[in-house]
């Protein structure tokens, strides 16, 4: 397990390549396993996430196979080789424990494989460090198509007589849309048949992603980015070429980051479109924003201002960055108050911020921040990913050295995060786990 230590206090400056979208190519690699014949990726990060899908669809009989791409960081981490992934035998079904225990999104199997291969097994994701995180909206969507399950040892097992069929259905739960739940259930009615209407469906940029590179695949779908998807199903898809959206919430945490260290980012390969809300917060908080095609320019130069926000789902504030904005306001003038909408227990970060000098009380699904003159170092634990990354950001205004142990967390959503900062000025450095432990 690598640690980062991390020198506090230098401004950032320069420019970051930003990475294609983990949150989109992982369901975009499970939607493969639907085509006949070779589909091409580009943009996929170099992920651990990413990793752990690729080993997935092995066991899954795909071909999957990266290009050389360009091996410095000089060059852009947007230019990785593109991503093949061919589906070679359809015996196999089933998404193991070991692997799903490591990355939920394994779930997104769920719906390609009952849709060509007519059974899944495919082990039950359980709770997480962001907060319980039911599959069962994934669950009740594909059954209205037909499918049927069962628990048995821990496992989804699901299976089809003859083809889906599509109908019109709600998919909305408690929390709002299910962005994955959506997707699942979208991939499936594309190839089962008759027309399949989801209502409340998630709108999130990587639901419209997938449906992009579906529809290139031999798919009819519409409405996607809004609430109500139609898909006519067809009969086969055949594999296609597709480049992933670029990270937004990589990009947003960078802009933040610009904002804590009064720096001057300019982010490459980003689409401000998809961080509508968070531009918003970020104009709020005192932070000057800028696009020029596809790059951002983000800076900063005095204290910030405190904020209100609460996390919802797209076009609002994504609960991806809540933990993020947190760190920054941790610096702000004032009192803030951050709500959390989608998991309201995903408040891990908030104890070790306080271990940096922080003032964040926690009530509910809502944290008040009174914000404090400055962070110090201190050895701290990464617990999930984006918290991982806010204890980063919290470590690159701190007053001297945070170590920051358990990193893999970041590393299965961030690609090359060191490297990225380290190049606009950060003082930044991977501890690997022999020397750690010494
Ligand atoms: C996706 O998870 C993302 N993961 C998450 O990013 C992100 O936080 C989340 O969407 C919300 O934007 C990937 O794309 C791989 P949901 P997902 O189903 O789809 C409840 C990261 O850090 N719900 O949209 O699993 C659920 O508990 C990760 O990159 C049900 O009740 O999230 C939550 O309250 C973390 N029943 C809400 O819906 C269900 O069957 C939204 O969750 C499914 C979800």
């Amino acid at each position: 397990m690598d640690s980062f230590l991390i020198h506090g206090g230098s401004r950032l400056k320069g420019k970051v390549e930003i990475s294609g979208s983990k949150n989109s190519a992982l369901p975009i690699m499970a939607a493969c396993l639907m085509a006949e014949g070779k589909s091409t990726l580009k943009g996929v990060p170099r992920l651990s996430d990413i990793d752990s899908m690729t080993k997935l669809l092995g066991e899954l009989g795909c071909h999957v196979y990266r290009h050389e791409g360009p091996a410095s960081i000089v060059d852009g981490p947007s230019l990785n080789g593109p991503l093949d992934i061919e589906v070679r035998e359809e015996d196999k079904s089933e998404a193991r424990y070991d692997i799903v225990k490591t990355m939920r999104a394994s779930i997104c199997v769920l719906g390609p494989l009952l849709a060509r291969r007519g059974k899944a097994i495919v082990s039950y994701p359980g709770g997480c460090t962001i907060g319980d995180r039911p599959v069962d909206l994934h669950l009740r969507g594909l059954q209205k198509l037909g499918a049927e399950f069962q628990t048995i040892n821990g496992n989804i097992v699901g299976t089809v007589k003859g083809r889906l069929k599509g109908r019109r259905m709600y998919l909305g739960g408690a929390q709002g849309p299910t962005v994955l739940g959506t997707i699942n259930v979208m991939c499936a009615a594309v190839l089962a048949e008759g027309q399949t209407v989801i209502v409340g469906a998630a709108c999130e940029p990587e639901v419209s992603d997938c449906a992009d590179l579906l529809i290139k695949m031999g798919a009819k779908i519409t409405g996607h980015g809004t609430p109500e998807i139609r898909i006519e199903g067809v009969d086969k898809l055949t594999g296609a070429e597709h480049r992933v959206i670029p990270d937004r919430i990589e990009c947003g945490t960078f802009m933040i980051a610009a904002a804590m260290t009064n720096g001057e980012l300019e982010l490459k390969h980003c689409n401000l479109d998809h961080l509508i809300s968070v531009t918003d917060r970020l104009d709020e908080v005192g932070v000057h924003i800028e696009r020029e095609n596809g790059t951002i320019y983000c800076s900063s130069s005095r204290r910030l201002n405190a904020v209100e926000m609460t996390t919802q789902p797209y076009p609002g504030f994504p609960t991806d960055l809540q933990a993020q904005l947190m760190a920054l306001l941790c610096l702000a003038d004032g009192n803030s108050v951050v709500t959390e909408r989608i998991f309201p227990d995903r408040f891990v970060h908030v104890g070790e911020l306080n271990r940096m000098g922080a003032r964040v009380r926690k009530e509910g699904p809502t944290a008040i921040i009174q914000g404090v003159k400055e962070l110090q170092g201190a050895c701290v634990m990464a617990s999930d990913l984006r918290a991982s990354a806010a204890l980063v950001l919290a470590a690159l205004m701190a007053k001297g050295t945070t170590r920051i142990d358990r990193v893999y967390h970041i590393d299965r959503g961030y690609e090359k995060i060191e490297q990225k900062l380290a190049a606009v000025g950060a003082q930044i450095e991977r501890v690997r786990e022999n020397k750690a432990a010494a």
